[in-house]
């Protein structure tokens, strides 16, 4: 995937679902079926401000056998750089958009004899969509929400009729958490569990499996990482014979993008490594923010994850 290849969509319904979320419906400009997804996929969706290009992924919601529209939510985030900010305060119902095609990278496992789903806050949305295939299914599974309070429950209402027992909301604000230790000590094998939501939710389910002996191959994740705000640098793109300047609250890879230049993409979080790129030339040191490249890797300074990592330096040439 890359900046090229892209559907264009109509935005059909917005609905602000809590203070800080909202739901967007879009739907295909041309009328066609849009491409199917599994529970799971995301899409980029590009973002045309005023001086600036946004590209965020977001999670499909809508239900996997809808190919008429495509439902997503964006959290309004507290340092956006500027794309939920768009999509909070410039889109209107008309406007159009562009979208990558959907991609998954965080499947339900199709031999699992259980799933326990855990979300936190707007980590709900790709659960959304799986839950519409295991709604009708034989395999057992339980979902374990976590918000800050029950103004923040996005799809509360939703959840509760579809799901009955097989909630469970915990509310910061009334002191209720999940015990990842009770949840992850004592389910049957086979079971394998998945996460979204936030950093620290993420690792704390990590960490805790690990503890309790659960393989990895068991344990699945999804961090969008917003990328890091730095300091401003300037890369030299070697194939292309450019320089380009990094802005502090930009990426690499969107600097890149908006110099002309293409560089591959699936995720823009850090992890599917569609984007590494080689480094030439470093006379500086390379902020690695990625969860792709081993830790050698990142040692080595051979390779860069543009979509998240940056540089402080002097001198940057990457392979591009
Ligand atoms: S686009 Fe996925 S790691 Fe960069």
């Amino acid at each position: 995937m890359s900046g090229g290849d892209t559907l264009q969509v109509e935005v059909t319904a917005i609905e602000r679902i809590t203070p800080l979320i909202k739901h967007f419906t879009l739907r295909p400009v041309d009328g066609a079926p849009l491409p199917a997804f599994s529970g799971g996929s995301h899409i980029v969706v590009v973002m045309r401000d005023t001086h600036r290009v946004h590209r965020n992924p977001y999670s499909l919601l809508s239900p996997p056998s809808d190919r008429a529209a495509y439902q997503i939510a964006v959290r309004r985030m507290e340092e956006s750089r500027g794309g939920s900010q768009f999509m909070h305060d410039q889109l209107v119902v008309g406007g159009r958009l562009e979208i990558a095609h959907p991609v998954n990278l965080f499947p339900l496992d199709k031999i699992a004899r259980k799933h326990v789903l855990i979300a936190g806050g707007i980590g709900i949305t790709p659960f959304l969509a799986q839950l519409e295939d295991l709604h009708d299914g034989a395999i057992p599974y339980e979902l374990h929400y976590a918000v800050r309070s029950p103004e923040h429950a996005a799809f509360h209402e939703r959840l509760r009729t579809r799901e009955g027992t097989r909630l469970r909301l915990y509310y910061d604000s009334e002191a209720q958490a999940i015990d990842y230790d009770g949840l992850l000590s004592n389910q049957p094998l086979g079971t394998h569990v998945y996460v979204c939501g936030p950093a620290g939710m993420i690792n704390r389910v990590i960490e805790t499996a690990r503890r309790w002996g659960w393989p990895d191959s068991h344990v699945h994740w999804e961090k969008f990482s917003p990328p890091p705000v730095g300091d401003a640098f300037e890369v030299f793109l070697a194939r292309a014979k450019i320089a380009v300047q990094v802005l502090p609250d930009q990426s690499l890879l969107e600097a890149i993008e908006g110099a002309g230049v293409e560089v591959p993409y699936l995720c823009r979080g850090g992890v599917c490594g569609f984007c590494q790129t080689r480094v030439l030339e470093l006379d500086g040191e390379l902020l690695h923010h990625d969860h792709y490249l081993s830790d050698a890797d990142k040692a080595r300074g051979k390779s860069i994850m543009p979509c998240v990592s940056r540089a402080t330096c002097k001198h940057l040439v990457l392979d591009l």
